[in-house]
């Protein structure tokens, strides 16, 4: 099929790269010009695994290409797909400027049936503004179709998420429509919900809900855990095995974050607000999720007691793994609500550092944990890596100035490090 993408961010980059290994012809279209002009030489602007990759021998086989240009990416496909930012405005609300754009153009340009697939992340009733927006500027009398397909990538395995999903969410209104989005995605061999197209928009929005109340709700079990001397990781396994909950997003830590979750909770909360609904539940899933933030904060203070002037080692900056996503990281938060305090920080990330210098100041870059750990009085692990499971901890020690773990995801066993001499911290471990 010939398919255009608007918008090459995460969600574009990778649907456009994977459509086209599918063997469909695929435009990718944004509007920075620049940006557009790398990713024709195969210069991809994101960290994500197996992307760049799969950009360049796409591109060399002729399947994939960029433009600048809406209107060729429009005439050129019968289907397109709209990928473009969802950013927050101040109240939460989720900024629908660039769809609203985007749709008018589409109609602008169409010179005949167009397939029209909203991709982004959107509240409930978006597709039904996009199809009033096209049918107000269309010029002739051009036949299309509105149809929602929400993703479920997530960062640092977004590839894979995509050839391997657990399910292709598809609202449609139309047998056309369905009849399309069908063969699209039947090379994949993957489940299909065909649902009404309200419904499709809103799973999107329920299922990210969901996830981090999951995370909120083990945050506030972990911190029962502290206060009663038992250990998270046993009561999330043991919560696990009951196959009715599930063994996954349930890893305490200091709270999620990234361009997801803490985004689509806020539009979520507005959108039901404006429909008449209080969330109450996802308020309090927000609310703790800040509450964990500071909890870690508090616990640091109550080991080091003054924070000023102590030197502060955080190991990790992305807000989650595999990524260099630095997008509302609690790893930033919390080295600048530690610099608030006064705390001098050396920080370290396997992949994030180029982007931590343009948005963190008055910190020591360094150039691996070690050299972070060095004369610190206490080491931080605010993201997962896996690099950091697999340090030489006896050397780790003798580059402290003090031997104090504050393991923020719970990657440690912490007798290993009490054996070895450490303070250990951890989130909901039974220890403070
Ligand atoms: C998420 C959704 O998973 C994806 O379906 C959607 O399309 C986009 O948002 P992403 O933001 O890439 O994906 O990351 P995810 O792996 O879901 O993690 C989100 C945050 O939650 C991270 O900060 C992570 O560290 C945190 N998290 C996750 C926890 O703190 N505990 C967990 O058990 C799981």
């Amino acid at each position: 099929m010939n398919i255009s993408i608007i918008g090459s961010g995460y969600v574009g980059l990778v649907t456009g790269a994977c459509f086209a290994e599918l063997g469909n012809k695929v435009i990718c279209a944004d509007n920075d010009a620049e940006k557009i002009s790398h990713l024709k030489k195969g210069s991809v602007p994101i960290y994500e695994p197996g992307l760049e990759e799969l950009i360049k021998l796409n591109l060399k086989n002729k399947r994939l290409k960029f433009t600048s240009s809406i209107k060729a990416a429009v005439q050129a496909s019968e289907v397109i797909f709209i990928a473009v930012g969802t950013p927050a405005l101040e109240n939460g609300e989720a900024d629908l400027t660039g769809i609203e754009n985007v749709a008018r153009a589409i109609a602008q340009n169409m010179d005949g049936y167009r397939l029209i697939v909203e991709k982004s992340t959107v509240p409930v009733e978006t597709c039904a503004w996009v199809k009033k927006t096209i049918a107000t500027y269309i010029k002739k009398g051009h036949k299309f179709d509105v149809v929602s397909n929400p993703e479920f990538l997530r960062e640092g395995s977004a590839i894979n998420d995509f050839t391997h999903p657990d399910r292709i969410v598809v609202g449609v209104e139309s047998i056309k429509a369905k009849q399309i989005m069908t063969d699209l995605y039947q090379p994949l061999n993957r489940p299909i919900l065909i649902t009404n197209i309200k419904s499709a928009e809103l799973i999107k929005h329920a299922s990210n809900a969901f996830l981090a109340t999951k995370i909120s709700f083990i945050n506030a079990i972990a911190r029962i855990c502290d206060k009663v001397g038992a250990d998270i990781k046993e009561v999330a396994q043991g919560m696990g095995l009951d196959n009715r909950i599930g063994r996954y997003f349930l890893h305490a830590g200091i709270g999620y974050g990234g361009s997801c979750f803490p985004k689509d909770m806020d539009a979520f909360i507005t959108i039901a607000e404006k429909l008449g609904y209080d969330f109450k539940i996802l308020k309090a899933v927000r609310d703790t999720n800040e509450e964990q933030k500071a909890f870690v904060l508090q616990k640091i203070k109550d080991t080091l007691w003054i924070i000023k002037d102590k030197t502060i080692a955080v190991l990790g900056l992305a807000f989650k793994p595999n990524t260099d996503d630095l997008r509302n990281s609690p790893s930033i938060d919390l080295i600048n609500a530690l610099i608030q305090e006064g705390a001098k920080i050396k920080v370290y990330d396997p992949q994030a550092m180029e982007k931590a210098k343009k948005i963190l100041k008055n910190v020591v870059f360094c150039k691996n944990a070690y050299q972070a750990a060095e004369g610190a009085d206490c080491l931080i692990i605010a993201t997962e890596w896996n690099e950091f499971k697999e340090l030489d901890f006896i050397k780790l020690k003798k580059k402290l100035k003090r031997a104090l773990i504050v393991d923020g995801r719970n990657i440690y066993n912490p007798k290993l490090f009490m054996d070895l001499g450490f303070t250990y911290i951890g989130v909901g471990r039974g220890n403070g």
